[in-house]
């Protein structure tokens, strides 16, 4: 049997029972199609079609299994949070939690009341006042931050086609008041080193990244792999710094869902309101489940379910 490399993007998964499992688990999520609503606060993303789902599961040893509309760009708003977060550790350590927290918010992603009482500092890299502390240190770090991550995601999964979408970008450009008001409050507490719209215009450039539940699963692998990068072979991160962001990620990643959410599913995972969902088996492989509508705390309804799905039946990944 040949190993397959993890110098490459990964091949379709060999196993026709896991292939028929996954197919089964798009089946079924299918069945929640119709429930939630797909997020309208930034208007660009009203017109997404809300029958869309799709999966992709990227073995550790180069495998891709995809059922339904895995190979659909779609915006991948918060999950870039994620990409943000592992280039700002490679670039500044720990140095970084001096600016923003390690715990969970409970509040929702976009909640501004915390900031006022915690002097600036966000709960945690992944609810938006946290993300753009991060994207302030890319800013200090990068001529153009958004480019950067489109770079290495692009390198990370192997399509170098990715593109950052310019209307999802003048979208929430225009509708930027509360993610404003979070960063002129960090910035008159001191912890925004630059210019607020400069920042403001990178995380939002970021988050409006189109890549597929294939490009993410992909891409996001290196985190089940102890930091190594599926289509490079080389390490992205230390295998701390993945196992930290993997905690995070649990502690964090579903926002005020995160306890439900860990209950239910037990795996790190990170969502965006574009109806991504990104979750990791460590040590076995990476996940992304994608459909536009979402519950009221800001998650995929179908994509859940999926992973719900997924983890009640982990069992059939070993070996
Ligand atoms: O800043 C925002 O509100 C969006 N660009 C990202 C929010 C997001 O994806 C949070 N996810 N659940």
């Amino acid at each position: 049997m040949t190993t397959p490399s993890r110098a490459a993007r990964p091949r379709p998964g060999s196993s026709p029972a896991l292939q028929a499992w996954v197919e089964d688990i798009d089946r079924q999520a299918r069945t929640k199609l119709g429930m939630g609503r797909v997020a309208d606060y930034i208007p660009a993303l009203a017109d997404q079609d809300p029958e869309r789902f799709g999966l992709a599961i990227c073995t550790n040893d180069g495998q891709l299994y995809t059922a339904g509309d895995a190979e659909i760009p779609f915006s991948i708003q918060s999950l870039s949070k994620v990409l943000l977060l592992s280039l700002a550790l490679r670039r500044h350590g720990d140095a970084l939690w001096r600016r923003v927290g390690l715990n969970p918010s409970g509040m929702p992603f976009n909640s501004l009341m915390q900031l006022e009482t915690e002097h600036g500092k966000p709960r945690n890299p992944f609810i938006n006042a946290g993300a753009i502390v991060v994207a302030d240190h890319l800013v200090g770090a990068f001529a153009t931050p958004s480019k950067h991550l489109q770079d290495v995601a692009r390198t990370l999964s192997g399509n170098a086609g990715l593109l950052i979408d310019r209307q999802v970008l003048a979208s929430e450009w225009r509708h930027r008041s509360r993610n404003a008001a979070a960063a002129y409050l960090m910035k008159a507490f001191g912890n925004l080193d630059n210019e607020v719209d400069e920042v403001l215009n990178a995380y939002f450039a970021c988050c409006a990244l189109r890549m597929s539940c294939a490009d993410l699963a992909v891409t996001l692998n290196y985190l089940a792999a102890d930091g190594h990068a599926m289509t490079t072979g080389d390490r992205f991160v230390p295998p701390a710094m993945a196992q930290r962001i993997n905690a995070l990620m649990f502690t964090s990643g579903m926002y005020d869902a995160a306890g439900d959410f860990a209950y239910r599913v037990g795996l790190p995972a990170k969502s965006g309101v574009g109806g991504g969902i990104v979750a990791i088996v460590p040590g076995r492989f990476s996940v992304c489940a994608w459909s536009p509508a979402l519950d009221e705390r800001g998650n995929s309804v179908a994509a859940q379910y999926a992973l719900e799905l997924l983890a009640d039946d982990l069992g059939r990944w070993s070996g």
